[in-house]
């Protein structure tokens, strides 16, 4: 078993850098559902961890976005370009000036993350006043929360043991200085051409070894459920979006 987020990433960044090329638009739904819910006046967004960055796209042309990544491998294959930077560092310790972000968005990133109120703290010094922070994740006792951590677990040989989303998230948040405007489960389907697609993505982009991706739908059928219909199969993922603002 591996310690921490990061050694996870080392490993098989690879992995789930090859899941999101070859599937670029299965998770539109889950983007968007934290693209589009920022101040219509937001000139920079942080996004933290960025993975590598696809959320870029997702966020209008006019906003400044700053990709915050730990692994090499993701913040190597960031966008860069005039509207769009990335930082090499630790989300808890983020080299970039106070008051410098309109929003911060953290997707699907926190639920390693040894001590959330450091992060929320870090959030916290980096938005200006009245900025917004949007966190999309797993949500304890979700679907998504038995499929993580009972069969990628299992399925997994680096295992995985994810602390996700619950009430006590909003208290740390509150407890770091913002204020929780929004806290609930938010549908974010996965859209896939056809059913093995959806197998053969889960495996890339969680590591799971040992089974093939006709058993990874078969579980994703069992645990999330796979629907099919207009030509599509759609895996029925959901997270928990909270959304918060620093008190201006
Ligand atoms: C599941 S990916 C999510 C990436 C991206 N936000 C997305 O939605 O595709 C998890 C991210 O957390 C990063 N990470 C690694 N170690 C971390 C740590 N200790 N704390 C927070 N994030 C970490 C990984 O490098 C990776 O980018």
């Amino acid at each position: 078993m591996l310690d921490s987020y990061a050694d996870i990433f080392a490993r098989r960044a690879d992995r789930y850098y090859r899941a999101m090329d070859m599937f670029p638009k299965a998770r539109d739904a889950e983007f968007a559902v934290v693209a589009d819910c920022l101040d219509a006046d937001c000139k920079v967004v942080y996004d933290m961890p960025s993975g590598s960055g696809w959320l870029r796209r997702y966020i209008a042309d006019d906003i400044r976005y700053v990709a915050v990544e730990p692994a090499e491998y993701f913040q190597q294959r960031c966008p860069s370009d005039e509207r769009s930077s990335s930082l090499l560092a630790q989300v808890e310790a983020v080299p970039a000036p106070a008051g410098t972000a309109c929003a911060i968005i953290s997707l699907a990133g926190l639920h390693h993350a040894p001590d959330l109120s450091v992060i929320f703290a870090e959030m916290h010094r980096l938005l200006k006043p009245g900025g917004q922070l949007v966190i999309a994740d797993v949500g304890a006792g979700s679907s998504a929360d038995r499929f993580l951590n009972v069969y990628v677990d299992a399925n997994n040989s680096m295992g995985h043991e994810g602390r996700f989303l619950d009430e006590e998230t909003a208290r740390l948040l509150v407890a770091a200085g913002f204020e929780v405007i929004e806290d609930r489960q938010a549908e974010t389907p996965w859209v896939f051409g056809d059913r093995i697609s959806a197998g053969a993505y889960c495996r890339d982009l969680f590591g799971i070894d040992g089974q093939s991706a006709e058993q990874v739908c078969d579980a994703l059928a069992d645990i999330v459920g796979l629907s099919e219909g207009d030509g599509s199969h759609v895996v029925q993922w959901s997270l928990r979006r909270i959304i918060c603002r620093k008190p201006g």
